[in-house]
């Protein structure tokens, strides 16, 4: 496994319970595991959704201190998580994945590793997943003359924590999710922000809809309130109702519905409010396209401090750096002492290593498009899967639920591996056709198809989307509990080619060792449901 995010640490929790005998590594590049929350530092960074729908779901922390909780709070969740599950065993960290190469001949991957100390080297594993997260490999923009710019010079998602931007001239350049948490938590205590926003964006009041909206200030629950979660009835009532607000969002995203002009009409008048100090910002912010054909921001405060008198808003596309400052296209240069480049990740989801089986590396073969079979594998790329790859996770619902529903399915896929002598397996060229086809034909009845740029489309207006499943977080969690085995090929380890090699000398490995239950099967009759009778995995031999 190649990540220790909240993705990588589901997996190192799941998979060693449902794939018995799972020999797993864990790779992360960073010193400690939380991904996104571990790197993420930058001042206002938090989550934009309620912390309790975006944690896990066996292990529910009733006593989240804000609302929309800091981003240092969801790490320690996460951290504690890893500890709690002990998955120190599996960890390799301050390891950094550089490349893997497949041999078809050993059915193997050889991983190259670069350790923070001491010497590279590689190692070999039967399969390989990467959990190394779609907006981890962050990217500053690549202007003329960035390099000769002398005042200081970060990305967001690279913050330097000695760097105070109180009392001085400060650009912050992106108005993405994250650039837009960054201008109103920097903008009270910078001299001056030179804001660069090349494309217009809807704010949004809250994200899924969900209790009185956002604001800037922390929204702390009341003390009663948590008091009450105490109890396990009463947090799993709470977390059940917010919860299901973010699977019911789905309809917002179809072209012409009214659900979307609803909301449409709503952020306008919202968007109009927060502006009101400056109405002709509002403008140049509206955009031509539908709301949702970008991520939704929240941006509580954002559009507050663009009416500030500190705040240059600049729509003017970026033309080159220099020593002091930005230039911009209309030849006009604004010096400052920083700027911070919200500019988010590649978007083309390449990853940021080779991949290499049957003489191809996955980076080309991603180019233009990244192609792969349910999110989750791509053809001739052998014993490789994707936790949030491509095309993974449905709109609506959350982060966690989808992440544990895609272990679950590779769980499935392993313990077939492991139990029945597979050497190699990848989704079939035509399965993942289907699929391809099918996304091509879903997307352009959805607004993510409309003429905005946006990670789920690469950057490119109108073009493919691979950022989302091709239809709702419910419907993704559904067509992924069951693998089709038949959309699969498989290779057998048996030098005699018999399908059944794997079957033994006709003994159950219970019956050989005499431990274990042998009759799993029988329960208390008032506890059976008769749906999942006889059909639990580990009931078996
Ligand atoms: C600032 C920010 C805020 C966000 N807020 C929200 C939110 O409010 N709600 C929401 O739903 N989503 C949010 N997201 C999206 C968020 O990234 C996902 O929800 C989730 O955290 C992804 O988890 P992950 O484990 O899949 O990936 P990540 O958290 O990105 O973790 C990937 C891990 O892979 C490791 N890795 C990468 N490459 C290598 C390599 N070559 N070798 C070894 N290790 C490697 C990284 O070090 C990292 O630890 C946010 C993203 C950002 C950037
Ligand atoms: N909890 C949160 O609130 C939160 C915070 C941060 C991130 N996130 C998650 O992470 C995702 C990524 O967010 P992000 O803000 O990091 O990235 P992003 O959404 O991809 O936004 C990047 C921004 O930088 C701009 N940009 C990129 N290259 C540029 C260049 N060369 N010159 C000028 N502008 C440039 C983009 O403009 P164009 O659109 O014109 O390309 C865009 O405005 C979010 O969608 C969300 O899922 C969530």
């Amino acid at each position: 496994m190649i990540g220790a995010g909240l993705s990588g640490i589901t997996a190192g929790i799941l998979l060693p319970i449902k794939v018995p005998g799972i020999e797993l590594t864990i790779f992360d590049k960073n010193a400690d595991v939380g991904g996104t929350w571990y790197e993420n530092i930058y001042p206002g960074v938090r989550c934009d959704i309620p912390a309790n729908v975006y944690q896990s779901t066996f292990e529910p922390r009733t006593q989240w201190t804000e609302e929309y909780a800091q981003g240092a709070e969801i790490r320690d969740y996460w951290q504690n998580l890893a500890k709690k599950y002990n998955l120190r065993k599996y960890l390799k960290l301050g390891h950094k994945v550089v490349g893997n190469n497949w041999d078809g001949t050993t059915g193997k991957w050889t991983v190259s590793v670069e350790p923070q100390h001491g010497e590279a080297y590689q190692e070999t594993f039967d399969v390989v997943i990467t959990a190394i997260g779609r907006f981890n490999a962050w990217k500053l923009p690549d202007y003329p003359g960035v390099s000769d710019y002398q005042g200081h010079l970060r990305h967001s998602s690279n913050w330097d924590p000695n760097f105070d931007p109180a009392g001085k001239i400060v650009a912050v350049i992106g108005n993405g999710a994250s650039g837009i948490q960054v201008v109103p938590n920097i903008q009270p205590i910078v001299k001056h922000l030179d804001h660069y926003a090349r494309s217009k964006t809807w704010i949004a009041g809250s994200f899924g809809g969900e209790g009185g909206g956002r604001r800037l200030e922390p929204n702390y629950y009341a003390e009663e309130l948590l008091k009450s979660f105490h109890d396990p009835d009463t947090y799993f009532t709470f977390r059940k109702e917010l919860e299901t607000k973010f699977y019911k969002r789905f309809g917002n995203l179809f072209r012409g519905s009214e659900l979307n002009a609803g909301m449409r009409e709503d952020f306008i008048k919202l968007m109009a409010e927060r502006l009101k100090k400056k109405p002709e910002l509002l403008d140049s912010i509206v955009p031509d396209f539908s709301p949702l054909c970008r991520r939704l921001t929240p941006g509580p405060g954002y559009l507050e401090a663009l009416t500030e008198n500190n705040v240059s808003f600049i729509t003017t596309p970026i033309s080159h750096f220099t020593k002091e400052g930005i230039v911009t296209t209309d030849g006009i240069e604004r010096k400052v002492d920083a700027i911070i480049c919200s500019t988010g990740a590649n978007i083309d989801v390449i990853p940021p290593f080779p991949i290499i089986a049957n003489n191809s590396d996955l980076r080309t073969v991603w180019q233009p498009d990244p192609i792969t079979y349910l999110g989750l594998a791509t053809p001739s790329f052998p014993n490789f899967l994707f936790i949030q790859g491509p095309n993974a996770a449905g709109q609506s619902g959350t982060v966690p639920n989808q992440v544990e529903t895609q272990i679950t399915y590779i769980a499935k896929l392993l313990r077939k591996v492991s139990t029945q002598g597979i050497k190699s397996f990848a989704p079939s060229q035509a399965a993942t056709d289907d699929f391809v086809a099918y996304c091509d034909a879903f997307f352009p009845k959805t607004v993510l198809s409309e003429n905005c740029s946006s990670w789920a489309n690469g950057g490119r207006p109108g073009g493919r989307i691979h950022g989302h499943w091709p239809g709702s977080a419910s419907h993704v969690n559904f067509v992924r509990r069951d693998p089709r085995w038949e959309d699969w090929e498989w290779e057998i380890k048996s030098e005699s080619r018999n399908r059944f090699a794997w079957f033994g000398n006709g003994w159950t490995q219970k019956e050989a060792t005499g431990e274990g239950d042998l009759t799993p099967y029988l329960k208390r009759p008032d506890q059976i449901d008769l749906r999942s009778y006889h059909e639990e995995w580990f009931e078996g031999s």
